[in-house]
């Protein structure tokens, strides 16, 4: 773990968002033809509005650039806006001037799953790995769709999702009953791989996870503590969800 970044003093979400932003803008300015790693859910909304706005004040090309995003629901594509394809256009893809036929999402209909994860891992390899990989983190301690568990997937594949993460993201749907029960997802083995690592985290209800990831044993009953091992590894969080360090 290095260059971790902990901001105290009223280190908001917009503080927080800006923060990310800025490093992932950063990156793109640095290497423009980069590969970014991305990540959905509410944590990194504000980050995305952030990069949007970058854009718009043309301060950021995403013409070059390629993404891969870490996870989608099995059962769910474009056509659903509850598919993590659907909320990666909406909050940034179309609203920046990235060529989206290098977007890259897992596919959530597929007749042969594992065919799928081997071609994502093989994508990823194809674009030469990922140089920023952008997280946020489960109340669980699960990264991408990685759920605690007695070891560390190494490569992408098709997860059950915990009870943990159903009731986390049953927020996002109309009843809990819609909430896809499987997911794809990056393994902990491609996330590592990734040259540099961002993770965004806020609220006080993640104080505990943050404690127990980065202050705990490494160990996959909390996956994110696997990131404590990873040689350029950034956390950007609000005074909240630092609350317990
Ligand atoms: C999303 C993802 C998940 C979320 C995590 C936190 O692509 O991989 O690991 O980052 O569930 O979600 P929020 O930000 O909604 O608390």
């Amino acid at each position: 773990m290095k260059g971790s970044a902990f901001y105290e003093n009223h280190f908001d979400y917009d503080a927080m968002s800006r923060q990310a932003a800025n490093i992932i803008a950063a990156q793109v300015i640095l290497k423009p033809n980069c590969v970014l790693g991305l990540a959905t859910g509410g944590t990194p909304v504000g980050t995305y509005k952030e990069l949007v706005a970058k854009y718009a004040a043309g301060e950021l090309d995403f013409s070059q650039v390629k993404t891969v995003n870490l996870d989608e629901y099995v059962g769910l594509d474009e056509t659903s806006d509850q598919s993590y394809i659907y909320f990666m256009r909406s909050n940034l893809f179309d609203h920046v001037n990235i060529d989206q036929n290098f977007t890259n999402v897992p596919r959530g209909i597929v007749d042969d799953a594992d065919a799928e994860c081997q071609r994502y891992e093989e994508l990823i390899a194809s674009y030469g790995g990922i140089d920023l990989q952008l997280l946020g983190l489960g109340p669980n301690g699960h990264i991408g769709f990685n759920e605690p568990d007695d070891h560390f997937p190494v490569q992408t594949h098709k997860v059950t999702l915990t009870d943990a993460t159903i009731q986390a993201n049953k927020r996002f749907f109309e009843k809990e009953e819609d909430v896809p029960r499987y997911a794809y997802t990056m393994g902990i083995g491609t996330i590592m791989k990734a040259k540099k690592i961002l993770m965004v985290v806020n609220g006080k209800g993640k104080a505990e996870i943050v404690k127990r990831a980065f202050f705990g044993p490494v160990t996959p009953e909390v996956p994110a503590s696997i990131l404590q091992l990873h040689p350029d590894f950034t956390l950007v969080a609000d005074e909240d969800a630092l609350s317990l360090i």
